[in-house]
């Protein structure tokens, strides 16, 4: 396959144009970063994990009813997805308090949110992704409010599949953040679903299974990412 043309290399992910129209590859690297770029490094082995669990969870949603870019994997870190014009919103949803949401607000670390709480950041690293709300969303001409509201409702779908899925083997899901895109009318659940973009505690044991071991120095990034993977994805899955 054809990936000559490096379309956007981001903080861990490089996107190419593929030979098919209207599809991309999208590599995940082994770089990792935290704190605004503030703390980079490279982790051999990363990209495949992240990739494997997106790969894993986007078919998993899927078959659930939630449109996803994901076509298929190509190799351990790469896929084909399709090409969407990105929605510049970072959407997080939170079922317990712990990182910026702890710093801003006085919430205690592990409280829990009932209903879950969902926080939106405009995705611009030149302004450190701030915190938008459903106005300014309208101002900037990103979504509708029936968008925002078609979005709200699939971020809090997934959420209940994933927690479920977590739940199962032991794990409480935190949080996590998702991107969406557009491709004509539809939205649709783009660039990942991995342990860099969420918050995973062992149920037994209190211990971050993501990326709050890097950001911390909590013990082995690389470990803590096999061992979900290992929890999460069924053997012979994908490629
Ligand atoms: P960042 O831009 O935050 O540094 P990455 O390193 O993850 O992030 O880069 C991947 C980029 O690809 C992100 O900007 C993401 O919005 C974009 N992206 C993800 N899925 C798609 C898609 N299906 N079509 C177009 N762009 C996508
Ligand atoms: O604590 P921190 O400022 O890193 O982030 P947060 O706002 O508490 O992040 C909430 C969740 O979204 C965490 O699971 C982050 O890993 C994830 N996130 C992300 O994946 N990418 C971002 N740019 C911001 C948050």
């Amino acid at each position: 396959m054809n990936r000559s043309q490096l379309l956007y290399a981001g903080k861990a992910k490089s996107v190419y144009r593929s030979e098919v129209p209207e599809e991309l590859i999208v590599s995940f690297r082994d770089d990792i970063t935290a704190f605004d770029g503030g703390k980079k490094d490279i982790i051999v082995g990363k990209g495949a994990f992240n990739a494997r669990i997106s790969a894993f969870f986007f078919s998993y949603l899927e078959e659930h009813g939630i449109p996803t870019h994901f076509i298929r994997m190509t190799d351990e870190r790469t896929m084909v997805v399709r090409e969407l014009t990105m929605i510049p919103l970072e959407v997080i949803v939170r079922n317990r308090a712990a990182g910026s949401i702890v710093r801003r607000y006085p919430f205690q670390e592990g409280q829990v949110f009932s209903p879950p709480v969902i926080v939106m950041d405009y995705k611009d690293d030149t302004r450190h992704d701030p915190m938008i709300n459903e106005d300014l969303i309208c101002a900037l001409g990103l979504l509708t409010r029936e968008e925002i509201q078609t979005i709200r409702k699939l971020a809090l779908t997934i959420n209940r599949h994933l927690t479920d899925l977590f739940s199962n083997k032991g794990l409480d899901l935190i949080d996590f953040k998702i991107e969406f895109g557009r491709s004509g009318d539809k939205i649709l659940l783009a660039d990942e679903i991995s342990m860099d973009s969420m918050r995973l505690w062992d149920r037994e044991t209190g211990a971050s299974l993501d990326k709050d071991v890097y950001r911390f120095d909590k013990g082995d990034v690389l470990s803590a990412y096999a061992q979900v993977v290992k929890m999460m994805v069924p053997e012979g899955y994908g490629v």
